[in-house]
């Protein structure tokens, strides 16, 4: 288990003082696949590298299985960072090494033997599928392969944690398929535990359970996914989640949307089904029950993770305050209800 607990990080620039990390707290279970999230400069980086002390913090206590690497030693933190592997979106592989030899070099430093190393390394080409490539230099390689060199180089020192920076940033669909699908692998198999930052939402939500959503160098709020993804508690998490699941509202009905209230328009609403749970008996019920009119503007169904998610916008037309009774009699139940504004 990872808890990072009060952790402050500052740079200082030449004219100003930059907070990029402001009292972050949160833990992270062994063995998951944990996402951060958020906008360019947010602190995703900072985050991560604090987490093997590469970037230190200025205060709070990084815990990894109750040990805080903060106060560690040089001798016992270069120890605890082989039980932590990192990658880069940019690979970060020694050009004038081959494949073979980009995985064997934490080997090397830390002194293992040749036959040993030979067994290692051989066997991380068959887990990253590169054992025809093993002669091959860095620039021979495809983008894909090379974060896959990147991979079983992070796997050399059998870390139980993986830290992943913005790992798929720079490979196409496919290529960012395939090393998903490793990651994932790593992840049930050897039970390596996962931190991976990214910009892309799709990434988050194909293959991790929580994650953190970082803006301006604060937590703004971690979670499960399909809490994130349905019920987002802040404004910067629900525009994350809408650029992610297409959620854009259609030009026409943008337009005309205005955010103050006028009693003489309708309320724009969008209703967020987790499971089973299903926009028609809600409407209809809303109907039944209150002297309102349901337009359904736009429906989609997502799938996070196994979980369906089900997004529907409607138009709602009637008095403002049977609309409001109505939102409010729906709140205990597991239907998320958001006024998008009115039209
Ligand atoms: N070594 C450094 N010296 C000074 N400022 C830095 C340094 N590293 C990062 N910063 C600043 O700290 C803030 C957070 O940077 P960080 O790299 O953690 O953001 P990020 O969320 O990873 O962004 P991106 O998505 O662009 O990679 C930014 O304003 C950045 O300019
Ligand atoms: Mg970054």
């Amino acid at each position: 288990m990872i808890q990072i607990k009060n952790l402050y990080k500052t740079y200082v620039l030449e004219d100003r003082v930059l907070p990029a990390l402001q009292d972050i707290s949160l833990t992270i279970q062994r063995g998951e696949i944990f996402g951060i999230f958020g906008e360019s400069g947010a602190g995703k980086s900072t985050l991560l590298r604090s987490l093997n002390l590469l970037e230190k913090p200025d205060r709070g206590q990084i815990l990894v299985d109750d040990v805080d690497l903060t106060t560690l030693s040089a001798s016992r933190l270069k120890e605890q960072r082989r039980n932590i592997g990192m990658i880069f979106q940019h690979f970060n592989l020694l050009l004038s090494r081959t494949v073979y030899e980009n995985i064997a070099l934490p080997l090397e430093l830390i002194g293992m033997p040749k036959a040993g190393i030979h067994r290692e390394v051989s066997s991380l080409l068959d887990l990253v599928q590169l054992q025809d490539h093993k002669y091959h230099y860095p620039q021979q390689l495809s983008g894909g392969q090379k974060q896959r060199v990147a991979i079983a180089r992070a796997l050399s020192t059998k870390p139980e944690i993986l830290l992943c920076d913005e790992a798929t940033s720079a490979l196409d669909p496919k290529s960012t398929a395939s090393v998903l699908a490793l990651l994932k692998e790593i992840n049930s198999r050897l039970g390596v535990t996962i931190i991976l930052i990214t910009h892309e939402m799709d990434v988050i939500k194909q293959v991790c359970r929580r994650a953190a959503v970082l803006s301006d160098g604060k937590l703004v709020e971690y979670g499960s996914i399909i809490e994130l993804f349905a019920r987002p508690a802040s404004e910067i998490t629900r525009q994350l989640v809408q650029k992610a699941l297409h959620l854009e509202l259609p030009d026409a009905v943008k337009a005309g949307l205005q955010s103050e209230p006028d009693p003489a328009k309708s309320l724009l609403v969008r209703f967020t089904f987790l499971g089973d749970d299903s926009s028609q008996p809600l409407i209809s019920t809303l109907v039944r029950k209150f002297d309102i009119s349901i337009n359904i503007i736009q429906a989609n169904i997502e799938t996070i993770q196994e979980a369906t998610v089900g997004f529907t916008v409607c138009q709602i037309s009637g008095d403002h305050d049977i609309i409001g009774q109505a939102l409010a009699y729906i709140k205990p139940t597991s239907v998320n209800a958001e006024v998008l504004g009115y039209v």
